[in-house]
C-alpha cells in the first residue's frame, strides 16, 4: 500500500504580510516549508511526496528538498490561485496505483508523526477519509450581523487540522468539485465517509506574526 503527501504550500502568506510567500519566511533559522517536509520525509508512513509550491518559487523549493535530502520528493508543481487548485495540481502528480493521499498544510509545521499514524491507519473499514480534529473549549454562537440568533451544541463540535489521509480513488474522484476549504468537505459533500481522529494542539496553523512567534517558540 502506498502512500503519497501533498504538501500544500503555494499561498501567499497575505495576513502574514512578509515580504516572501508565506512558506518561504524564516521558521527557526530554515523556510518554514522545511519544517514538514522533513517530518515527512521522516515518517515511516509516507511513501512520497508532491509538493506544490507558490508559482515562481518552485526551484527554490526542490532546492531546499535537495538540501534536506529529502528523497521522497517526486514533484514539485506551481500551485493554483486557490488552496483547492493547488492540492488538485499536486494530487494530479500522484500516480494511479497510490493507495492513500495525504494532505497536509505547510502552514503547520510542527507535524508529530503521531498524527500521520493517526490518520492513515484510520482508512480501511469503509472510511474514505480521516481527518486530525479537537474538541472546542468555548461556547460557539451564531450570528447574523451582531445579534446572537443561536447557541451551538459544543460536544457535537470540532475545528479540524491537517493532514487529512484519503483512499486515493475516492479523493480524485471529488476534486474536481468547487472551491471548498479542506479536503474533506469535498469528500462529505460527495457523501464520503470521513473518520475525525484525536488532533495536535501543537500543529498550530500559522496565518499571521504573532503565529509565527507562537510556533518558533514552540521548536
Ligand atoms: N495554499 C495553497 N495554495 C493556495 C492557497 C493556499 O497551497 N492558492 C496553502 C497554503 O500554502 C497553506 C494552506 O494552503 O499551507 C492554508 O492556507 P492559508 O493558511 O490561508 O495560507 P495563505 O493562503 O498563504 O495565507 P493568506 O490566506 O493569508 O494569503
Ligand atoms: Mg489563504
Amino acid at each position: 500500500m502506498s502512500v503519497w503527501a501533498v504538501l500544500a504550500a503555494a499561498g501567499s502568506g497575505e495576513r502574514l504580510g512578509a515580504d516572501r510567500p508565506k512558506a518561504f519566511v524564516r521558521l527557526g533559522d530554515q523556510p518554514l516549508l522545511a519544517e514538514s517536509l522533513a517530518r515527512l520525509e521522516a515518517s515511516e508512513w509516507i511513501d512520497a511526496i508532491v509538493v506544490a509550491a507558490p508559482p515562481g518559487w518552485e526551484e527554490p523549493a526542490i532546492l531546499l528538498a535537495e538540501e534536506l535530502g529529502c528523497g521522497k520528493v517526486s514533484a514539485c508543481v506551481a500551485g493554483g490561485d486557490t488552496r483547492a487548485d493547488s492540492v488538485r495540481l499536486g494530487v494530479a502528480e500522484v500516480p494511479p496505483d497510490a493507495a492513500v493521499v495525504l494532505v497536509h498544510d505547510a502552514a503547520r509545521p510542527l507535524l508529530d508523526d503521531a498524527v500521520v499514524e493517526r490518520v492513515v491507519a484510520a482508512l480501511g473499514d469503509g472510511w474514505d477519509g480521516a481527518v486530525p480534529a479537537l474538541p472546542i473549549p468555548d461556547t460557539v454562537k451564531r450570528v447574523e450581523g451582531e445579534r446572537i440568533v443561536e447557541t451551538l451544541q459544543r460536544d457535537e463540535l470540532r475545528v479540524v487540522q491537517t493532514p487529512q489521509a484519503f483512499v486515493a480513488d475516492v479523493l480524485r474522484g471529488v476534486l474536481a468539485g468547487s472551491d471548498w476549504t479542506d479536503c474533506s468537505a469535498a469528500v462529505e459533500a460527495a457523501g464520503g465517509r470521513v473518520r475525525v481522529v484525536d488532533g495536535d494542539p501543537r500543529l498550530l496553523k500559522i496565518t499571521d506574526a504573532a503565529d509565527l512567534d507562537r510556533v518558533a517558540a514552540l521548536l
